[in-house]
């Protein structure tokens, strides 16, 4: 067998790659339209940047790391999530001393965690998020729920499904903590390995136990909701309330722990239903933290925050039938008739992407008109600018339109102005196959 990618890991190409980049524009837009700015962190840091927030009950800390010593001996690891990566560097650059609160970030990148590869579950995927930290606010904590809800729905997305709960304040999860180590104590016994290390580093994390028996014994298990403090309920139903009046439709789901360790008050996931019936876990995932900057040796600060798997949010909205990027083709295909005409194509080429902007290529030889059509199609072409000896010499090309098969001569003085026009005029396109686009055929 020749070489092939590390399990768990995807290559994206052609046309996917376009969606991707979509995806993440549509992010990236809407998060500046809510007054983000991007943050770009390493992939790797030092292992107790996530050991400090992450959470060292958590299983994405437990088992799912790709950490390893560098050759100085140091303990690095390559991103499970951001979250703890922007936190760290928010203190390393005391970001909070010199800007204005809330610090607000978004980011898109590539992230690790070791997991059992399966449908949905890579072992490198793109995270898109986002951070608002320094402010602790339900009006903060609402902005956020409703930028990601903004984003799903920007990208097409009916049907989703927000579920949010309350993991409370310091009291409330230390209350909540002992309620759990009582209650599973004395069933411990019955459970697998991993929930007993859980009881003594965080019993909240057996509930995010995938054993199916373990998670028979976890339904009994005390709720959070009977462990919220009164100003932990006050804030979560505040919250609650400035969604509501923005139109965010939620379902309170009081099982919904998340499976890192540093989350308080409220927490959501949102969830969408394949057209295919797949089930491709949580699209994307947040909540409420406090301590974060404190662990990474800075202030006290809130924050609150958001992150969704690109590869996720591709796969539904490919199964659903979403639009994604739309235009995947070239704008310009030139075609040199004849090996001699060759390099005056490759020269008006050049001429014509810095003067245009278009997109545009040409083949890498000549060859047969019929033949350098079938390679602009297949490059999803809109215009062929055929390069023929006689036409050039009487400073002339052949344009034609790829869809409605117009052609005509334009002067080489006139093709840049010729082009930029056309492609203007091309979003009123009534070829068949522009057509049934439009009806989402
Ligand atoms: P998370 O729930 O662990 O949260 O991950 C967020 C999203 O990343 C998930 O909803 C899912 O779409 C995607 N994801 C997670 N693991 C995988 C995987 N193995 N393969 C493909 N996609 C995956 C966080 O990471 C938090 N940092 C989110 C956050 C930001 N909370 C506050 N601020």
């Amino acid at each position: 067998m020749g070489i092939i990618a590390v399990k768990g890991t995807h290559d994206v190409y052609g046309d996917e790659a376009d969606d991707y980049r979509y995806i993440e524009e549509v992010f990236s837009s809407l998060c500046q339209v809510y007054g983000y700015k991007e943050m770009r962190t390493p992939i790797l840091e030092y292992t107790e940047v996530f050991n400090r927030s992450t959470g060292e009950g958590s299983d994405v800390v437990r088992k799912e790391m790709y950490t390893f010593d560098d050759k100085g001996g140091r303990s690095v690891t390559m991103r499970p999530e951001f979250t703890a990566g922007i936190a760290r560097s928010i203190v390393e650059h005391k970001l909070y001393a010199t800007e204005d609160a809330p610090l607000k970030y978004f980011y898109v990148g590539p992230t690790f965690r070791y997991e059992r590869p399966q449908l949905g579950r890579y072992r490198q995927f793109m995270q898109a998020g986002v951070e608002c930290v320094g402010v602790d606010s339900a009006r903060a904590d609402a902005e956020t729920i409703m930028l990601a809800v903004t984003v799903l729905k920007y990208l097409g997305f009916k049907n989703l499904v927000i579920k949010v709960n309350s993991l409370g304040d310091d009291e409330s999860r230390k209350n909540y903590r002992t309620a759990l180590q009582e209650y599973f104590s004395s069933r411990i016994d019955e459970m697998c390995e991993d929930c007993r290390e859980r009881l003594r580093l965080n019993p909240m994390r057996i509930l995010d136990c995938k054993v199916a028996s373990d998670q028979e014994i976890a339904k009994g298990a005390p709720k959070i909701k009977d462990y919220l403090s009164e100003t932990s309920e006050k804030r979560f139903y505040e919250t609650l309330s400035i969604i509501n009046d923005f139109g965010v439709d939620y379902e309170i789901d009081d099982s919904l722990v998340r499976g890192l360790d540093y989350y308080g008050e409220i927490v959501f996931e949102v969830h969408a239903v394949s057209a295919t019936g797949q089930d491709y876990g949580a699209l994307l995932g947040g909540g409420h933290y406090n301590g974060m900057l404190k662990a990474m040796g800075g202030p006290e600060g809130a924050g609150v925050g958001f992150a969704f798997g690109v590869e996720r949010v591709y796969n539904l909205m490919r199964d659903n039938g979403l639009t994604m990027a739309e235009d995947k083709g070239l704008d310009v295909y030139v075609m040199p008739i004849g090996e001699n005409m060759v390099m005056p194509s490759f020269e008006l080429l050049t001429e014509l992407r810095s003067c245009t902007g278009l997109t545009m290529d040409m083949p890498p030889a000549a060859g047969k008109l019929g033949s350098l059509f079938k390679k602009a199609e297949r490059k999803h072409a809109k215009f062929a600018v055929i390069v023929g000896e006689d036409e050039v010499a009487n400073g002339k090309v052949q344009v034609k339109n790829l869809h409605t098969q117009e052609q005509k001569e334009v002067e080489l003085d006139d093709l840049p102005d010729v082009l930029i026009g056309e492609i203007e005029k091309f979003g009123d396109c009534h070829c068949e196959e522009c057509e049934s686009k439009k009806e989402g055929k």
